[in-house]
């Protein structure tokens, strides 16, 4: 039999990781032929655009280099796959696609959106009578999966945060002048990516002095005062914010988001740093500056965790082991066993306790002040950004894995 795997979402360090660790593991197995990629996740299914895995991936040279390359080698997509029940006609293409290329298993790499792909693909396929199995490999930096300890790609966007914010505290600190850096972290819903900034702690720094996440209410005169009250104790005040706080418009007087939505409904979020920004030059006036991490915090691979590009690739062989036991609308998850030693073990759940579902920072690491996480945070998130790759260079510059040919994009 042949087998498909695509990538879906937001783009991670890790996620072309866990593509190798289905191609590897595949090609394992003599029961399995040829192993195809999607081009753009599941659009590729939509519209028979597929390539050979095997043409893409030909040497270890390959191996190595797509290991350490962000993004996804594949594409990716945010496609809102329609109620299996009463629209068919997409379900009808994938099919087509999958038959015509002897496709008996889909493996999708991706977050609670991809995750409602796989389950509402095997809804299709169980309702119709169709063999062939959808497994979930999960992936996101906002480490928003339940059932799962962590996700693959959390743990390197982790150790960026935690290292750019490091830098950008020794930068701050450098003028006898007062000063408020806002440093703005991705996490739509969630505030997990903005809490690993504290790992710092485990390393002595103080800073940053104010962390502020989606799950608890965010007032700005509450920020405010959060800030003077630092200023009377370190001259250069350092905040992490999640870009998912909701800041009340109206009290900032001027919209500061695009307002517009992709495919899901999500909100394109970035702008809350500058917004804040803005409300400490006007209401404390000291020097301010507020930094974005944007897509760096999800691509630089050159700071990525080494466990966590080890852990996306076995995540992904496993995925393949659990398909061939005719496994199907489950995604693949870590249970943590210890911390110290770490160890953790691999296991599949039902995908439909994934889709759609938000796993928050819990409220109980937050500190009852609201404006900072807990030491258990920072125990949690410790060992997911242990060790570094051994990346390869070419001119000083990190080597990314990059296609002969462009990929057709249909
Ligand atoms: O995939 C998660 C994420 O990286 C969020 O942290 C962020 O809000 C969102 O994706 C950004 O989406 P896009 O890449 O579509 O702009």
């Amino acid at each position: 039999m042949n087998i498909v795997v695509a990538q879906s979402g937001g783009p991670t360090c890790a996620i072309n990781a866990s593509l190798l660790g289905v191609f590897r593991h595949a090609t394992k197995y003599d029961e399995i032929e040829t192993i195809y990629g999607s081009v753009n996740g599941i659009e590729g299914l939509i519209s028979n655009n597929l390539v050979n895995l095997s043409e893409i991936i030909c040497t270890d040279d390959d191996v190595e280099l797509i290991r350490q390359t962000p993004s996804t080698v594949l594409g990716s997509c945010r496609y809102k796959l329609p109620d299996p029940t009463k629209d068919i006609k997409v379900y009808e293409d994938i099919v087509s696609t999958m038959r015509a290329h002897d496709i008996h298993a889909f493996f999708y790499i991706g977050g609670n959106d991809s995750m409602d792909t796989v389950m509402k693909l095997d809804r299709y396929f169980k309702l119709n009578g169709i063999d062939i199995v959808a497994i979930g490999i999960p992936k996101t930096i906002d480490n928003d999966l339940p059932e799962t300890d962590h996700t693959p790609g959390f743990g390197s966007a982790a150790k960026y945060v935690a290292t750019t914010t490091q830098e950008i505290i020794r930068d701050s600190s450098v003028y006898s002048v007062p000063s408020v850096t806002i440093i703005e972290i991705m996490g739509r819903d969630t505030g997990w990516l903005t809490a690993s900034s504290a790992v710092l702690r485990a390393n002595g720094e103080t800073a940053p002095h104010l962390i502020y996440l989606p799950e608890k209410p965010f007032s700005t005169k509450k920020f405010l005062d959060d800030v003077r009250e630092v200023q009377k104790t370190h001259r250069a005040v350092i905040v992490a914010v999640s870009e998912g706080i909701e800041l009340d418009m109206a009290e900032l007087g001027e919209e500061f988001q695009s307002g517009k939505t992709d495919n899901f409904g999500h909100k394109y979020l970035a702008g809350i740093g500058k917004a804040l920004e803005k409300l400490v030059t006007k209401e404390i006036g000291c020097k301010v500056r507020s930094i974005e991490l944007n897509v760096m915090q999800r691509c630089s691979s050159h700071l990525s965790s080494k466990r966590d590009i080890s852990e996306a690739e076995r995540i992904g062989g496993s995925a393949v082991k659990a398909a061939l036991k005719g496994i199907s609308g489950e995604m693949m998850v870590f249970y943590r066993v210890a911390n110290h030693p770490y160890n953790v073990r691999i296991d599949h759940v039902s995908v439909s306790l994934v889709a759609n579902h938000v796993k928050y920072f819990p409220t109980e690491w937050i500190t009852e002040s609201g404006n900072n996480v807990t030491d258990e945070a920072v125990e949690y998130c410790l060992p997911l950004i242990q060790g570094e790759q051994n990346i390869r260079y070419k001119n000083g510059i990190p080597q990314h894995y990059v296609l002969q040919q462009e990929l057709p994009h249909k």
